[in-house]
């Protein structure tokens, strides 16, 4: 695939380094060693082509929150089918395939996104499926588990995915969440299972340390 950033795995590799996920060192994932840089080329450069913001080139907070617990609790997802939704750089998928999930996929609407969890997926030696576009609305029967970490940033999007988590939870799919008390985040109908201390960037959150929770969806 070309586009802007011309083939987009050379542009991923140019502009990150293979790096530890501080919460779970045993993921490594291609992620930017500054934001700024490649936040302000994607306000230049991507967004006159329609290209979101790098979220892949981060591990977002819910993110390292779930894939810890994942990989804490390998039976939640052992054997199963497992969907990691706005998977950005893949991580709570890769968590799950590392647990020993029958299969992953993991959905995303952005096209750069899909590349880099697929330099990530290889990176770690697990496979990931790539879903490509906006699977908001699907019906459940694909997935024993779905995992959300951090997609509870805009206030529409947040109501229309949350309210599709919900559907899912009722009709039995194990849904589980990773946020760090995010705006959008619903205030009801969901467990919490855990918290951490989670290491960011002051680049991108305002503060270093996120506490963040681990939620299962009750619906
Ligand atoms: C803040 S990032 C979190 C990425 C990752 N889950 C993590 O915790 O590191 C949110 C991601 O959700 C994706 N996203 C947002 N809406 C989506 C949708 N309707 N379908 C698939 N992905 C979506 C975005 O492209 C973005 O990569």
């Amino acid at each position: 695939m070309e586009t802007v950033l011309g083939d987009p795995a050379q542009f991923i590799l140019d502009h990150t380094v293979l790096t530890q996920t501080p919460l779970v060192p045993e993921i490594s994932l291609y992620v930017a060693s500054e934001m700024l840089p490649i936040w302000q080329m994607t306000e230049d450069e991507m967004r006159t082509v329609g290209l979101p913001p790098p979220f892949w080139a981060f591990a977002w907070a819910g993110g390292q929150a779930l894939a810890r617990y994942i990989l804490d609790n390998p039976e939640l997802v052992a054997g199963k089918r497992v969907l990691d939704f706005g998977a950005g750089s893949g991580l709570a998928g890769i968590a799950a395939a590392l647990a020993g999930a029958a299969q992953v996929s993991a959905a995303e609407i952005d096209p750069i996104a899909i590349i880099a969890m697929d330099l990530n997926a290889r990176a770690n030696t697990v496979t990931l499926i790539a879903l490509e576009g906006d699977i908001v609305g699907a019906a459940g029967a694909d997935w024993d588990v779905v995992l959300a970490a951090d997609v509870c940033y805009e206030g529409p999007a947040s109501k229309r995915i949350v309210a599709w988590l919900d559907d899912l939870a009722r009709t039995g799919v194990t849904v589980l969440m990773g946020d760090p008390g995010r705006t959008y985040f619903p205030k009801s109908g969901h467990e919490k299972l855990i918290s951490y201390a989670v290491k960011t960037t002051t680049e991108l959150e305002d503060t270093d340390l996120r506490n963040t929770s681990v939620w299962r969806v009750t619906g």
